[in-house]
């Protein structure tokens, strides 16, 4: 069986061009003028681009005495509906637990999958077990990526020594570290001092984490990956402290990514701010939303490219779990959803305001990240022998953004009552139409695991410690090497 789609015009990070094309065994066989095949999907009026890559979900996550309500059935679902056809997920050990053993879960989960997947590994505690395991999860799991939360004091959180040598690790392996970046310590003892003046609502869950917080910890990772000599991946930046070491780490020549949030790009603070207790809490998420300057800096940067990648940080609970924290709100479950809600939402208020471009819109939700996971152009592409992982793109398709008809499990939806220009018409993963004009199509299971194999990205040191400090350069220097 074969499928064309036609009369579209193709968006690729790269070019706008007018061609059909053609998907034989869930692969794209074929782009040109006047295809034809057994399955015919209609174009006309639309954009024929890669599928969206979420590359930070948190599906089915034991997080803060609960689970996050969204599973890889529901999230995928989701994913699909909104033109995302790959999400990357994070397994998540609790501290102790062998990251294999941690895998063996979200394999388990992740069978309900209705799109393709990949996993990051989070390094939540270090000892020779974990340094060990991580070959293995590298060279015979194809995960490439372990995260580090620098926030989360007492049950996450990783100091400096411990991801000094993770990321040591990274390098070895040909990994790259990501960053959950909030200064831990800071965040714990502003909480405290909240609570302890009465606090407990879930506006103080803003004021506990300033962007100095996120500002400090960002320079912090990039300092210590430059020392260990490897890339970085910055999640969820939320403000221009973030966003300004990241500039100027990759102006130096260091190769360091940030990924702002959909969220982030579109709510502001005022959602914390004479809001009732719900509204509020529903939003509590870290970082959490900043104000107008920040996100004008958000979008600066996806404009210049000194920010690569749109995510969504899905974790999704609902308004009875979110009430765990009524009286103390470090006790709110952290996590906002957006996964069926990130393309259009880009697309509305990025595409349709002129910030972005349709060709940069392809390159920040696909490409971007495709090629840094190194998965493209399997994934993130619209070429022969790609992945035919695809969105038709309709820019005049409207609707009102509401719980009511999400695919979300959850109860509420943070972007309620948002007018979005621009939906898809159809969402094909790996051929299989998962989405016609709004009905959908899902086939539980249908999604594959996909490999990667490391980038070889490993950044050469740039600080000068290194190479005064490596014997041929102290030799140069005229030190003897046996006197330092
Ligand atoms: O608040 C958030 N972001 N929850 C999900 C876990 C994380 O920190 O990414
Ligand atoms: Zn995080
Ligand atoms: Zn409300
Ligand atoms: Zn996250």
């Amino acid at each position: 069986m074969s499928t064309v789609i036609r009369n579209g015009t193709i968006v690729t990070a790269d070019l706008t061009y007018e061609a059909d094309v053609l998907i034989e065994g869930g692969k794209i066989a074929a782009i040109g003028p006047d295809l034809s095949g057994d399955e015919v999907l209609d174009a006309s009026g639309c954009y024929v681009m890669p599928g969206g890559i979420d590359p930070h979900t948190h599906l089915e996550m034991p997080f803060m005495g609960t689970y996050s309500s969204d599973d890889f059935e529901s999230g995928t679902r989701a994913a699909l509906a909104g033109g995302t056809t790959m999400v990357v997920d994070f397994a998540l050990p609790s501290p102790g637990q062998g990251l294999l053993d941690a895998l063996k879960m979200w394999d388990n989960k992740s069978t309900r999958a209705h799109c393709d997947y990949s996993f990051h590994m989070a390094i939540t505690w270090w000892d020779k077990q974990v340094f060990d395991e991580m070959e293995t999860v590298v060279k015979e799991r194809g995960i490439t990526t372990f995260k580090h939360f620098m926030a989360y004091k007492g049950s996450l959180m990783v100091n400096d020594d411990e991801m000094f040598a993770s990321f040591r690790r990274c390098a070895e392996l040909g990994a790259i570290p990501l960053v959950h970046a909030e200064n831990g310590d800071v965040v714990a003892e502003l909480s405290a001092k909240l609570l302890a003046e009465g606090n407990n609502g879930p506006e103080a869950h803003a004021y506990s984490r300033p962007p100095q917080v996120e500002g400090e910890a960002t320079n912090r990772a990039i300092m210590i990956a430059d020392m260990a000599g490897v890339p970085l991946y910055v999640v969820h930046v939320s403000c221009e402290e973030s966003h300004e070491a990241i500039r100027r780490a990759r102006m130096q020549g260091k190769r360091v990514w940030g990924e702002p949030l959909i969220q982030h790009l579109t709510l502001d603070e005022n959602e914390y701010f004479n809001a009732d207790w719900d509204h509020a809490a529903r939003r509590v998420m870290s970082p959490p939303f900043r104000n107008r300057q920040h996100q004008d800096s958000l979008w600066a940067g996806l404009a210049s490219g000194s920010l690569s990648c749109v995510a969504t940080d899905h974790c999704a609970f609902t308004t009875d779990q979110k009430r765990y924290g009524v009286g103390d709100f470090t006790k709110i479950p952290n996590g906002t959803g957006g996964l069926e809600d990130r393309l259009p939402m880009l697309w509305t208020y990025g595409v349709g305001t002129g910030r972005i471009t349709p060709n940069e819109f392809v390159a920040v939700t696909s490409t971007n990240i495709a090629k840094i996971l190194n998965v493209y152009p399997r994934k993130g592409a619209v070429l022969v022998g790609a992945d035919a992982d695809l969105v038709v793109w309709d820019p005049e398709k409207t609707k009102t953004i509401g719980a009511a008809t999400q695919q979300s499990a959850i109860d509420y939806n943070v972007f309620e009552g948002k007018e979005v220009k621009g939906l898809p018409r159809y969402t094909l993963t790996r051929g299989r139409v998962a989405v016609a004009d709004g009905e959908m199509k899902p086939q539980e299971g249908w999604g594959e695991f996909v490999k990667r194999p490391p980038n070889g990205a490993v950044n050469k040191a740039l600080s000068s410690w290194k190479a005064l400090t490596a014997p041929r350069a102290i030799e140069r220097a005229g030190i003897p090497a046996s006197g330092v």
